[in-house]
């Protein structure tokens, strides 16, 4: 799909960095991105998204003269790294709960007819797989569901008028199952961090409060409640492995990641987890 340039549209200004992806820019009413493995799958997953009719992502207009997607701008805020104290509202967070639980409804058709499969061609990211002793030394991830987002970071989220309007930066989409989603974007949002590790204006107390009001705006049922805390350790042991096999195979961004510490954060985020637990699992009760 070929995207027509429109008149104006010459000026290139550049976006917020993120860790991984070079020169996200914005061009008029549209965002240019380089085109890297995943992205046939998620353009593919976008188009099914504006189908269903879920307008919380951008469309997927198609490729330009330069060889790079083409997307939509959505106007709104969106957060820094580290995001900043607006982006620790309550009623914010559970915007971004609601919102989830839409793009997960609205995935669920997707998943049904592709059986989790990208589009021939094409593929999802995948995390490099650890070694056989290291992952049987982790608990397995849950069997996936449905396709989801898997990146639902404050930057990655736009916010109009203090809520949460739509979700950007799909590259990380693929198979997953719902609570492992909802762990991961109530890591970032939550934060589930230790102390040390959470930003200036978030708050280091309120983690089981907030917890539980991301858990109520996205609708968990009981049994995802109960699951949580152990996915969320779970995931904790699995993205350790992840994250230092990324800075080892992908190298760029991610060994920058590794480099800056994000393997020791990880573990001092399942430290706090551990610690927290029963103050953790009580809320969500
Ligand atoms: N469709 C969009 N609408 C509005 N703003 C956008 C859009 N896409 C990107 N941005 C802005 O540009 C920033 C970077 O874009 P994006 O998140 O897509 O890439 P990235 O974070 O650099 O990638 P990666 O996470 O792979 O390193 C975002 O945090 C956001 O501020
Ligand atoms: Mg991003």
């Amino acid at each position: 799909m070929v995207y027509e340039e429109l008149a104006g549209e010459e000026d290139e200004v550049e976006l917020p960095r993120g860790d991984v992806t070079e020169r996200v820019v914005r061009v008029g009413s549209t965002v240019r991105r380089p085109v890297h493995p995943p992205s046939a799958a998620v353009a593919d997953y976008l188009k099914h998204l504006e189908e269903v009719g879920f307008g919380g992502a951008p469309r997927f207009l198609g490729r330009d003269r330069a060889g790079r997607d083409v997307l939509d701008f959505l106007a709104g805020e969106v957060a820094g790294d580290p995001p900043q104290a607006w982006a620790a509202d309550d009623e914010l967070l559970a915007s971004v709960g609601r919102l989830l639980r839409q793009l997960h409804d609205a995935s669920e058709g997707y998943a049904a007819d592709r059986g989790f499969a990208a589009p021939p061609g094409s593929r999802w990211f995948r995390w490099p797989s650890p070694s056989s002793s290291e992952s049987s030394a982790v608990v397995a991830e849950p069997a996936p569901e449905l396709v989801a987002h898997n990146d639902v970071t404050p930057q990655n989220v736009v916010v109009r008028d203090g809520q949460a309007v739509a979700l950007i930066d799909f590259d990380m989409a693929g198979p997953t199952a719902r609570v492992e989603d909802v762990v991961n974007t109530a890591t970032h949002w939550v934060p589930l961090r230790a102390p040390v590790d959470t930003w200036p204006g978030w708050s280091r107390t309120r983690q089981p409060v907030r917890l539980r009001l991301f858990a109520d705006a996205y609708g968990l049922t009981a049994a995802q409640r109960a699951s949580l805390v152990d996915v969320a350790l779970a995931r904790a042991d699995r993205m350790w492995l992840s994250m230092r096999g990324a800075a080892e195979h992908y190298g760029g961004g991610w060994a920058q990641m590794w480099h800056d510490g994000v393997g020791d954060l990880i573990r001092r985020r399942r430290a706090w987890l551990v610690d927290r637990s029963d103050d953790l699992r009580g809320a969500l009760e």
